[in-house]
This record gives structure tokens, C-alpha cells and sequence, in this order.
């Protein structure tokens, strides 16, 4: 005899995923179903971000539940896939083809905001989604040196008549920044309304195409360009990037609470911990809590937002940097781990996000 899919389906909706809180059936997460008269199950089951850390839990549990349900004989194949959900209110006129957006931002500067965008990118590529990066640090531009770019020129080209960047593609990361289209030698003194339109035009007028998430890269504090943002784009999620310092935490908290403003009302995925230790080279096993030990993890509990994880002060992400391709480039880096560990977790919280919570809405501008 052979089962019936519908028998698959009926199992499978035991089946819960654990960040989402709701079964795989009702998540429409399950497609191809098929069954023969050999005892052959096969199914694939869509998760939310290719980037998923409980792919294969997810995965055991489909196991699990047909030949619970089933039959404890059956051949079970489990082909996992993913799409990235997005929340993206529909009406927008510009990057349309985005489906998340997700800022990084920080209160104070100096505390490794670019260099986590900029690894943040790269893992989430790593992890296999479409990504891109745009340097919003108008005044203090640095994905340029950070990606080996500082000679770049991105290409007009017109579409529809309208004139569009190209942003360039490097690390497999869409970039754009006002870096390229200023001398690098050149203090950016730049009025507030200047410095917004200048952000607003690599939203607008950026060829973006298609992108799993946009990283935006934030100069530091909650100024000018952090409002133009949430005025001129519904930004999915904003992480905030401290150190365990206790002055870096006070204005870390400050960024929260600018984001989670009632008038602003952007989600806020999380706090990463940046320099949270020292390791040096020749002691391994040794850690320096230099700046102060566990100072996010207690103020994400404190807050009540996700604590996504640490990264540790390690010279050569200050080399790398430098040097123009971020670690994560690099698969034998301990500190990629990290990052991918980093990237995983942010994933997971955009997905989790855009299931639980409406589009955020542009914020409207009050003359
Ligand atoms: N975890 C780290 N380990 C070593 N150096 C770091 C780390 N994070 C940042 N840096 C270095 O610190 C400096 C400031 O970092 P940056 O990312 O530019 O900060 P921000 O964007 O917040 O101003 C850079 O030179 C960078 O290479
Ligand atoms: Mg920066």
C-alpha cells in the first residue's frame, strides 16, 4: 500500500518550528510531497533564511514525525531550501526588489560599527543570501578602505530614463558610499540637509536589484542621517553595536531607545558585543576582559532585546580591515566562525520579526 500526502501533511503539522512558534503546514514551509508504493517519502520544506542555525533540528524532527505518524518503516527525504521572508509595505516606489533592511547602528563611534556591518555582510553571503552594503557614515565614510575601493567609480547607467548607480560588487557585497563620489582627502563638511540628500540618493537612485537584506552602515549617535533613514525607507531591524565599556553601554542604550520611540518604531533585532576579549597570539587559552565582562549580554536581558553574540578585539580584524577585505573573507579564520555565528542569529531574528510584527512604517516628516 502507499500513503497518502495528505497523511505527510497531517504529520508534518507536529512539526513547530521553534523561532516562529507556529507548525511547518501552517507556515507553509512544506511543498513537492511526494510518496511511491515503495515506502518512499519525500518532501522539501522552506525555511525563512538560508542562514537557519536549526536547519537540521528542523530537519530531524520532519524525520521524526513521519515515521511517528506515518508509517516507522518509510524512507523519509527531507529537501531543505529557503526563501527570506520580507515584511516590506507594498507601495514603495524604490528598492523594491529589497526584502530587508537592516541598519547598524551604534551610540558611541570608534566601537566597531563599520567593521561589523562590513563582516556582518560578508557572513550573511557566506550563509548564501543576496546582500548589500551602503556606507550611510556620510561625514566619516570607511566601507571604501575597509573593501579595498577607494579608487572606486560605480557606473550611471539610465533605466527608464531615470540615471542609476551601479553599486559595486565586491566579496560577492553590493556596495554603495558617499565615499565614492567624494575625494577621500577631503574633510566631508557637509550641511544636515546636504548630508540627507546625499544618503537619500544612494537609496533612490542605487540599481539594487533584488537583495535578500540591505546592511546600512550608521555614523554614530542618533543624529540627522538616523532620522532621513527611518524617513526615507521602512528599515526592517536595527542592530546595536557596543562594548562591554560602561560608557559605551550608556549610549548603546541611548541608540535602543531612539529606535524603539514611539515616533520611530523600528524593531531592534539585537546587541552585539564588539572587543568583548583579548586573546593573545602566543596564550590561547587566555582571554583579557579588557573593556568590562558580559556588559551587553546584562543589558540585552536588562532591555529585553536578543543578545546576538560576541566578537572578540583580535588584531588582524583591524588588519584585515585595513588591508581592504574584512576577515570573514577568510574560511580558516577563527573569527569568521563568529561571524557566521553573528550572521545566523540576525537571520533568524529578521525572520522571526517579519512573522510576529507589521512593516515598519517610514516615518512621516513634521515641518
Ligand atoms: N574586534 C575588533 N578587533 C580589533 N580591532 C577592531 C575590532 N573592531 C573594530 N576594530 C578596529 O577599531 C577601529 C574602529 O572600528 P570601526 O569599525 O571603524 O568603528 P565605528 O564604525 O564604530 O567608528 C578600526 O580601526 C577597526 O579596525
Ligand atoms: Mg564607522
Amino acid at each position: 500500500m502507499t500513503y497518502s500526502k495528505e497523511q505527510v501533511l497531517n504529520a508534518l503539522k507536529n512539526v513547530i518550528d521553534p523561532d516562529l512558534k507556529k507548525d511547518l503546514v501552517s507556515l507553509n514551509m512544506i511543498s513537492d510531497i511526494n510518496v511511491d508504493e515503495n515506502k518512499n517519502i519525500s518532501f522539501t520544506v522552506t525555511l525563512t533564511t538560508p542562514a537557519c542555525p536549526l536547519k537540521e533540528s528542523i530537519k530531524k524532527a520532519c524525520i521524526e514525525a513521519v515515521h511517528e505518524f506515518v508509517d516507522k518503516d518509510a524512507n523519509v527525504t527531507v529537501n531543505m531550501s529557503s526563501k527570506v521572508t520580507s515584511k516590506r509595505p507594498q507601495e514603495e516606489e524604490f528598492l523594491k526588489g529589497v526584502k530587508n533592511i537592516i541598519a547598524v547602528a551604534s551610540g558611541k563611534g570608534g566601537v566597531g560599527k563599520s567593521t561589523i556591518a562590513a563582516n556582518l555582510a560578508i557572513a550573511l553571503s557566506n550563509l548564501g543570501s543576496k546582500v548589500g552594503l551602503i556606507d550611510a557614515d556620510i561625514y566619516g565614510p570607511s566601507i571604501p578602505v575597509m573593501f579595498g575601493l577607494e579608487n572606486a567609480h560605480p557606473e550611471i547607467i539610465e533605466i527608464n530614463e531615470k540615471p542609476k548607480m551601479v553599486p559595486i560588487e565586491k566579496y560577492g557585497i553590493k556596495v554603495l558610499s558617499i565615499g565614492f563620489f567624494v575625494d577621500p582627502n577631503q574633510a566631508l563638511v557637509w550641511r544636515g540637509p546636504m548630508a540627507s540628500s546625499a544618503l537619500t540618493q544612494l537609496f533612490r537612485d542605487g540599481d539594487w536589484g533584488e537583495l535578500d537584506y540591505l546592511v546600512i552602515d550608521l555614523p554614530p549617535g542618533t543624529g540627522d542621517i538616523h532620522l532621513t533613514l527611518v524617513q526615507t525607507v521602512p528599515v526592517t531591524g536595527v542592530v546595536i553595536v557596543s562594548t562591554p565599556q560602561k560608557v559605551a553601554l550608556a549610549d548603546a542604550r541611548k541608540g535602543v531607545s531612539m529606535f524603539q520611540e514611539q515616533a520611530i518604531k523600528v524593531p531592534v533585532l539585537g546587541l552585539i558585543e564588539n572587543m568583548s576579549y583579548f586573546t593573545p597570539e602566543e596564550l590561547p587559552n587566555n582571554k583579557y576582559y579588557i573593556f568590562g565582562k558580559d556588559g551587553c549580554k546584562n543589558l540585552a536581558e536588562e532591555i529585553n532585546v536578543p543578545f546576538l553574540g560576541p566578537i572578540p578585539l583580535v588584531q588582524g580584524i583591524r588588519e584585515s580591515g585595513d588591508a581592504g577585505r574584512p576577515i570573514a573573507t577568510d574560511p580558516k579564520s577563527p573569527v569568521t566562525l563568529a561571524f557566521i555565528e553573528i550572521a545566523q542569529k540576525v537571520a533568524q531574528q529578521v525572520a522571526i520579526r517579519n512573522e510576529t510584527m507589521q512593516p515598519t512604517k517610514i516615518v512621516e516628516v513634521n515641518h
